[in-house]
């Protein structure tokens, strides 16, 4: 007779993801992705991908940086070629704002665009996706903070990556800055998922080496607060532990040279595959506690995770003992002879050495935080949706406690 699958929920979690106590078999859970077009040249496919989703006028969502740097008038050319109109809209800036994306729903409602493509990092990604929201479901971005708050089907989606870093071109989230209350509001839905991400490694040849660094770190917080989180999953485990490995091995590459065509691509890989666990598994305190940060002062968000990650890992460190010491072997740390607690310990060291060799600042002092913002951030912090997935919990004063250790 087969064994029957029996599961138990034992706690509601965002994403309708819920915590199961497995009494039989398996978990239940859900997992996510787009349709993924990877490979070196693979943004001259975006005007074909918009023909297959019905497209006649693209509304293209970019910024200056990438704009500047040649990308936009090279998708503008491959749109065009398929037949395609385009408007082009640039007004989008790093930790794009409400009112950006609500100028930006207008500006799609008034063009009769029926496609929306995202090119660039997260920003512009997070920006196309919630102007693509709004287009169909009217409203305020603020109305739609938190989780499984769209009501109506978006626009068809396509996302091309220029980063490697945020994996928003996969994820069902966007991050998107409210303006009055200077905090990341973040919307989650698996209506946000695109539906086609084009991974072009050729793009992040333009990269300098601080947003290489940044982003690269950005992806490996990804990863780390994936593979510890509570709603992590054998599929996602799979993809947060390669990243893991992929990033550990590649981004000194990558940061030190522009012309690594090995190392980039790498990273590109490693940048979606941390992305398509973030997305299935959620993060943690990391990125609960950045997105107030990056709120408030408009700081560049992998370099905020990249100070926090060593933190956060020390206080969750006796939540996932096991796990920490798999993340240093997957970072190439020696771990042979040691205890667990010894080896998950070598994880943290890994890490601090891997942003201290790519010469990232260590210290939330070093970026403008002053003590007089702990109070504000650690109460938004244990508001944010990241928080409940976070191994550990964490009460406001120890969410204050990590702030002030990385201070
Ligand atoms: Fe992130």
């Amino acid at each position: 007779m087969p064994e029957v699958l029996v599961v138990q929920c034992v706690q509601k979690m965002p994403l309708g993801i819920n915590k199961y106590k497995e009494v039989g078999l398996l978990k239940i859970f859900k997992f996510m992705v787009p349709e993924i077009i990877f490979g070196k040249g693979t943004t001259r496919l975006v005007g074909e991908s918009a023909r297959r989703l019905g497209a006649n006028r693209v509304f293209l969502v970019s910024d200056k940086g990438v704009a500047e740097a040649g990308w936009v008038d090279r998708a503008i050319n491959y749109l065009k070629e398929a037949g395609l109109e385009v408007k082009v809209w640039l007004d989008v800036t790093p930790n794009p704002k409400d009112y950006e994306v609500e100028r930006g729903t207008e500006a799609y409602l008034e063009s009769g665009c029926d496609v929306v493509v995202g090119l660039g990092g997260g920003s512009a990604i997070d920006a196309a996706k919630a102007i693509a929201l709004l287009a169909t479901n009217g409203g305020k971005i603020r109305d739609y903070e938190g989780v499984d708050k769209i009501k109506k089907p978006l626009p068809p989606l396509i996302c091309i990556a220029t980063t490697a870093g945020a994996g928003a071109e996969v994820t069902q989230f966007s991050i998107i800055v409210d303006s009055e209350r200077k905090v990341k509001m973040a919307i989650g839905s698996k209506s946000l998922v695109p539906d086609i991400a084009i991974i072009d490694p050729v793009l992040l040849s333009t990269k300098d080496a601080v947003l290489t660094a940044d982003t690269g770190m950005d992806a490996l917080s990804h990863a780390i607060e994936a593979y510890v989180s509570v709603a992590a999953t054998p599929m996602t485990d799979v993809f947060a532990l390669r990243a893991i490995q992929l990033i550990a091995s590649s981004l000194r590459a990558s940061v030190a040279s522009r012309t690594n065509e090995e190392a980039k691509t790498t990273m590109a890989m490693a940048s979606l595959m941390a992305g398509i666990a973030l997305s299935n598994a959620i993060l943690g305190a990391v990125h609960a506690m950045a997105h107030p940060l990056g709120g408030l002062l408009d700081l560049p968000h992998g370099e905020v995770n990249s100070i926090l990650l060593p933190h956060v890992m020390r206080f969750n460190l006796i939540a996932c003992v096991e796990r920490y010491a798999q993340i240093a072997q997957a970072m190439g740390e020696r771990t042979e002879g040691l205890s667990m607690r010894e080896a998950a310990e070598k994880a943290i060291a890994a890490v601090e050495r891997l942003r201290s060799d790519i010469g990232i600042k260590p210290r939330l002092s070093d970026v403008g935080l002053k003590e007089e913002h702990i109070p504000a951030l650690s109460r938004a912090a244990v508001a944010d949706v990241c928080l409940v997935t976070n191994p550990r919990d964490a009460t406001e004063e120890e969410i204050a406690e990590i702030y002030r250790a990385a201070l």
